[in-house]
């Protein structure tokens, strides 16, 4: 079973740890291969890929969108957001697939599944790529709302069109609104790179009430300055790093067909990013 990633910068990337033990749990040999890759060397990286037939690849930052005129088809979720993080090769051609919007809702189902019961508010905060996999899968899900706050506001409104639901109302807010606001919400989730191995938050956390999770899809660090300020007010704290091994699971049934669980990896990468922090 040959896989890879392509991507830049990718060296330090766990895939290639996380692929290895899912690879082992259905005792399937294979190697997971990083192609790291410049802009200009983008077409060349592909063609190697093809030259070494692969099964599959991921795809991430920042070639998530470039990908998508080298791929023969793409799966109607990868067309809707835009973005593909997952490459099958199905009988000779490249189809290309998104799961890291459903990895995220998986992720926080299976710590907090009675966040999908009843009719309950979400903020998605950031208007970026990474928002725009989990705003639209969280509309088909049986929210009340999920409202979307963003620096720039017109980058919100872009996303809120991406609902074509009925039943999920979405608005935009201000961070201003949001800060204000912030009783009204049973789950936030922070989906922009700031944190990222940066001491700041992007919100204030003031007013939130006890029964909120406060999710963050930054694992680098694991407890980001975020989610320390939302347990530091006593709130339910989800961690990035759950969304990175179920987009991956959903990426590696996507090569094998086989099922496989992300349990036994979580405590072990938990301790290998606390050593990195
Ligand atoms: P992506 O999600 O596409 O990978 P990103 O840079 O991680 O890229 O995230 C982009 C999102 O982060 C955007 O919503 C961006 O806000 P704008 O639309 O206003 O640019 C948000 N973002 C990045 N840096 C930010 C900051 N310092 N403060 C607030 N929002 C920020």
């Amino acid at each position: 079973m040959k896989l890879g990633l392509i991507g830049y910068p990718i060296k330090h990337s766990l895939s290639p740890w996380i692929h290895k033990q899912f690879l082992q749990q259905i005792n399937q040999k294979g190697q997971y291969k990083l192609y790291e890759t410049s802009d200009i060397e983008l077409p060349e990286t592909i063609e190697k890929i093809k030259q070494d037939d692969l099964r599959g690849y991921n795809v991430t930052v920042p070639y998530k969108q470039a990908i998508i005129p080298y791929l023969d088809e793409l799966d109607i979720y990868a067309e809707k957001i835009g973005a593909v993080n997952t490459v099958v090769c199905d009988n000779g051609k490249w189809i290309g697939y998104n799961t890291d919007g459903l990895g995220y809702i998986q992720a926080v189902k299976a710590d907090y599944p009675e966040l999908f019961t009843g009719k309950k508010n979400v903020l998605v905060i950031g208007a970026g790529g990474a928002a725009r996999g989990i705003f639209y899968a969280l509309c088909q899900e049986s929210f009340e709302r999920v409202d979307i706050a963003n620096r720039t506001i017109e980058k919100a409104m872009t996303l809120k069109s991406l609902n074509q639901t009925k039943q999920v109302k979405t608005n935009c807010v201000t961070f201003e609104e949001a800060e204000k606001n912030i009783d009204n919400y049973h789950l936030i989730i922070q989906t922009t790179s700031v944190g990222m191995n940066e001491d700041v938050a992007i919100l204030s956390l003031d007013n939130l009430l006890h029964e909120t999770v406060v999710s963050d899809i930054v694992y680098q660090p694991l407890l980001t300055t975020f989610l320390r300020e939302a347990r530091d007010q006593g709130a339910k704290i989800h961690q990035g790093h759950t969304m990175l091994l179920n987009q991956a699971k959903l990426a590696f049934q996507k090569w094998t067909g086989k099922k496989v669980s992300v349990n036994p990896l979580r405590y072990n990468l938990e301790q290998q990013l606390k050593k990195d922090e």
